[in-house]
């Protein structure tokens, strides 16, 4: 914030949570550049309320929020938060993949609650990561960085996306196969692709059922990724074994949602990129690209880079 007050009049929304829609509208009328949040939904009618918008710069990598079609249409340049999470993410999916397969969580609820009597041979069985199948849907930033955490753990790697990478594959000897194939093959599948039309919804009970019964789902992409009734009833059922997400649709996930009366399924409020020094990357590189676009340059980073800017 100090870096944007030194160059630009600045008008912070101080609350914990995001401001309310109406407040929201009546705030954009007069500003140039927005620096929002991935929960502010960024739409044709907020754009049409803030004629003098050039500039959103969003405080993540994910642009979900924004209908950048329409920003792109007004001249409106967008601009995320890409690379400097990346490891960050990688790091904590990792976590989300030991947890589950080592039940930390339950483990940590046992002692908590008194119930931990002694040291028992069958007490809290989990599976191994170490040699076991991960399958990667999305193979970005992000899916690459899993992928070579994986490997150190001695895992086999699939990987599904849109586009093929025949030198990753080399260099970190993993495979691409069809979604249809890694959801059997994989002991634990982790997704990373951005939330869009085509990813709306890609893991539903037709999914759900392909995938092994000892399988593990781990998200830390997008909640509406996966159909998450759908999820429900296929660990209720014992379809698969075990979920872990860090993302949930909605979000957050209201207390009496099904998910949360499940034992195999752990749930953690979206902070996969929560480290201070990571937060800290993302928080300068949302205000550089603010006072570029307020300065007339096109920001350092883009994700319309076809915008013809106002
Ligand atoms: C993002 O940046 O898109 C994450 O979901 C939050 O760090």
């Amino acid at each position: 914030m100090e870096r944007i007050r030194s160059s630009c009049a600045l008008e912070v929304w101080e609350g914990e949570l995001p401001p309310p829609r109406d407040i929201l509208l009546e705030k954009v009328r007069d500003v140039e550049g927005l620096l929002c949040l991935l929960t502010d939904k960024v739409d044709s009618e907020l754009m049409s309320k803030a004629p003098k918008l050039r500039v959103i710069s969003n405080f993540a990598v994910g642009y979900d929020n924004i209908d950048v079609a329409e920003a792109t249409k007004r001249g409106i340049v967008v601009g995320n938060t890409p690379d400097v999470l990346t490891e960050t993410t990688a790091d904590f999916t990792f976590a989300m993949i030991m947890a589950a397969a080592r039940r930390v969580v339950e483990g940590d609820k046992q002692v908590r609650e008194g119930k931990w009597k002694t040291w028992g041979p069958l007490t809290l069985l989990g599976v191994d990561v170490h040699n076991a199948t991960l399958g990667i849907v999305g193979l970005g930033r992000i899916g690459t960085a899993v992928a070579r955490r994986a490997k150190g753990f001695g895992m086999e790697v699939l990987y599904h996306g849109l586009t093929r990478k025949e030198q990753m594959e080399k260099d970190l000897g993993i495979q691409y196969v069809g979604l249809h194939k890694l959801l059997p093959e994989s002991d634990f599948v982790t997704l990373h692709t951005s939330l869009t039309s085509l990813t709306y919804h890609l893991i539903g009970s037709k999914e759900l059922a392909e995938m092994k019964e000892t399988g593990v789902l781990v998200n830390t992409a997008r909640g509406s990724i996966v159909d998450n009734m759908a999820l429900y009833e296929a660990l209720r059922d014992r379809r698969i074994a075990f979920a872990a997400l860090d993302v949930t649709d909605p979000e957050p996930l209201p207390a009496d949602h099904p998910l949360l009366t499940l034992r195999n399924v752990i749930i953690t409020p979206h902070i996969a990129s929560a480290t201070v020094a990571t937060r800290t990357e993302m928080a300068l590189m949302a205000a550089d690209n603010l006072i570029a676009a307020l300065n007339g340059k096109k920001p350092p980073h883009v994700v319309n880079p076809g915008v013809v800017m106002k």
